[in-house]
């Protein structure tokens, strides 16, 4: 086993993680033949079978398992190493890996290009899923930061607020509340609502809000995106309450009106959030401070255009008692 190569251990962890050997092969840009021949080879230094294939399907052998595990202690041990000599060269070079909730793919990839342009050095996997999931990332340690609507409760961890997250009420247009002011709390509930599925961190806030009030949701439908939703409010199927991040692309659109509802926005931050035993690594640390930099002005750009909402709502935002 000593004489195994860090590259058949990186396309075994590939091959083990994905289950696939096509997806093993499209991901460390080798041919397939490349994926099998390298793993025969480690298959025959170990002894015994590290994988198992039924059918089309592909199962680890315990002792696959095992390895397994082993592969990502040295891989992340490598890295580790890696970050330190390029620190203590003073270049910030290695690899990040970010886990964001759905609503935050609105601002974290614009943040990266600049990012990238200030760290070439450094390389960032983005994995954008809902709350739920994120969290369970962050159970398993699979990343190295994670961005939420509201930190973990069940959970020791670091979390630092770094910008406002404003949840809005909207409907289309020619909505009859639109353009009305001060709609009272109590004439939304009469409103059909469309929510996110199960598990999103806008849903829980926002039944949260509302719940407090001692008001439920009139659910007409569950949809499982934010695009989804706004599709779905435009076309008249009823209003929704969802972070203001997510009109971005909406502030050249007259479709969507932001009610004045009595209370809203309800007033949320975006949080960066890792393990509470855990040391963030220095290329970790030098994300978060760029986050911590850059994420207003970077928002600022594209909330401020959204039409009679953004500057008004900024104000209202900062202004506001309400809490999640
Ligand atoms: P979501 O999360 O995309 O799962 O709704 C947003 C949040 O946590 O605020």
């Amino acid at each position: 086993m000593k004489n195994a190569t860090l590259r058949q251990l990186k396309v075994f962890e590939s091959v083990a993680r994905n289950l696939s050997f096509t997806r093993a092969a499209e991901e460390l840009h080798l041919t397939q033949p490349t994926v099998s021949i390298q793993l025969k080879q480690l298959t025959d230094l170990v002894g015994l079978p590290l994988l198992e294939q039924i059918g089309k399907k592909i199962y680890l052998t315990d002792l696959g398992r095992e390895l397994l595990l082993v592969c990502h202690d040295t891989f992340e041990g490598l890295s580790r190493f890696e970050m330190l000599a390029s620190d203590m060269k003073g270049v910030k070079a290695g690899k990040l890996r970010l886990a964001v909730v759905t609503t935050a793919k609105y601002f974290v990839p614009r943040l990266l290009g600049s990012f990238y342009a200030r760290y070439p050095g450094i390389e960032v996997s983005l994995k954008v899923t809902n709350r739920e999931r994120v969290l369970q990332r962050l159970a398993d340690n699979e990343d190295d930061l994670y961005i939420l609507g509201q930190p973990p409760e069940q959970m020791e961890v670091h979390a630092e607020a770094f910008l406002e997250n404003p949840l809005v009420v909207i409907a289309a247009h020619d909505h009859p509340l639109a353009g009305k002011k001060n709609i009272p709390l109590r004439r939304l509930a009469e409103e059909p609502f469309l929510v996110r599925e199960a598990g999103s961190g806008t849903r829980l806030s926002a039944e949260r809000f509302l719940n407090q009030l001692g008001l439920t949701l009139k659910v007409r439908m569950e949809l499982g995106s934010n695009e989804a939703i706004k599709q779905a409010v435009a076309g008249g199927l009823g209003i929704a309450v969802l972070s203001a991040h997510t009109l971005a692309l909406e502030r050249n659109s007259n479709e969507l009106a932001i009610l004045d509802v009595a209370g809203f926005p309800i007033r949320r931050q975006w949080y960066a959030v890792y393990p509470a035993d855990k040391r963030l690594s220095v290329v970790g640390s030098t994300f978060l401070d760029y986050l911590k930099r850059e994420s207003q002005s970077v928002a600022n750009l594209y909330l401020a255009g959204i039409p009679g909402f953004f500057p008004e709502t900024a104000h209202n935002a900062r202004t506001a008692k309400n809490k999640p």
